[in-house]
């Protein structure tokens, strides 16, 4: 049976462990609140940005998955949850004389400095240069020379049950310029957890794994695109002098190299995930 401690196991991580529970596997989910994980996971309650090894830490691990959520854009918090925190669990496998099948550490397309509407891949240079962009660039790097075989997943935006935010900004009339274009991107939360999925079993088969796949559904699109679609479908308005956006970057990221490797996203586009959320929002 495989073993695998998914790190920070809160939204993406539970539908992963659920996934790979259904292929029979033994899952750990690690968050310091254990109490919350979903049934059938053992719990490890830690805090990563604590050096201490937890105290049930499990005897046999093949693979971790590292997706931690700083939950706020802060510095420091970032440098003490990305970089050390998975310093802390890499030096907690070592000690362990534990030998990692694969390792795979979620990452984010915040990396990317690009604002121009570019297409963007895993190749494009990553130079995003604001504190938390640095060290989650860093924590990359932590990942990717732990010594064992890895691999960073940059997620877009991800969205899904519960994520209400957009659909609650656009009922209230939040208004996107159409011009210049803001591209954004996003993953639906099960797609997210299913890339993980497959880049494990990929693993599991020993198949080559790329140093770097983005995590992004096939279709980027402007945030006007995306709100106007939103709004129609609410039937409410955007007026050119409701809230505005306050988002700032524009790149069109590529899942070219997630899907080469055999994975599909469910929700090819912000029009099946978000119509699915509209219609359960609805009953
Ligand atoms: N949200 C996005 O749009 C987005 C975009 C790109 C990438 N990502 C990345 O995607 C991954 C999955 O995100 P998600 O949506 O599943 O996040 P989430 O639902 O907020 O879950 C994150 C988990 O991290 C745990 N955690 C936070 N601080 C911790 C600490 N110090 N020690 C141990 N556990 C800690 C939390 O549990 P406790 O509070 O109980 O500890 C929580 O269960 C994260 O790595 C995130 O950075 C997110």
């Amino acid at each position: 049976m495989k073993r695998v401690v998914i790190a920070g196991c809160g939204d993406v991580g539970s539908a992963l462990a659920e996934r790979l529970q259904r292929r029979g596997w033994k899952v750990y989910g690690l968050r310091r609140n254990a109490t919350a994980l979903p049934d059938g996971i053992e719990p490890i309650a830690a805090d990563l940005t604590c050096a201490d090894k937890p105290a049930d830490w499990p005897a046999k691990v093949d693979y971790v998955v590292y997706c931690p959520a700083a939950g706020k854009r802060d510095a420091d918090l970032y440098q003490r949850l990305y970089v050390e925190g998975l310093q802390h669990l890499l030096g907690w496998v070592r000690d362990s004389r534990q030998t990692l099948q694969f390792f795979l550490q979620v990452s984010s397309t915040g990396v990317y400095a690009q604002t121009e509407g570019e297409w963007v891949t895993e190749n494009s240079p990553a130079l995003a240069d604001s504190d938390t962009s640095r060290a989650l660039i860093a924590a990359e790097d932590v990942a990717l020379r732990g010594g064992f075989p890895a691999s960073v997943v940059r997620l877009a935006g991800i969205y899904g049950p519960g994520r209400n935010r957009l659909i609650e900004q656009v009922r209230s009339g939040l208004y996107v310029p159409a011009e210049p274009p803001q591209f954004t991107n996003r993953i639906h939360r099960d797609d997210a957890a299913g890339l993980l999925e497959h880049l494990l079993t990929l693993a599991e088969q020993d198949e080559l794994l790329a140093p770097c796949y983005l995590g992004v559904d096939d279709e980027p699109a402007s945030m006007h695109e995306v709100t106007s679609w939103m709004a129609a479908r609410l039937g409410v308005a955007l007026l050119d002098d409701g809230p505005t956006s306050g988002r700032v970057g524009s790149k069109r990221c590529s899942n070219e190299l997630a899907r080469e490797s055999g994975w599909a996203p469910q929700y090819p586009s912000y029009r099946e995930g978000y119509g699915e959320m509209l219609e359960a929002n609805r009953g």
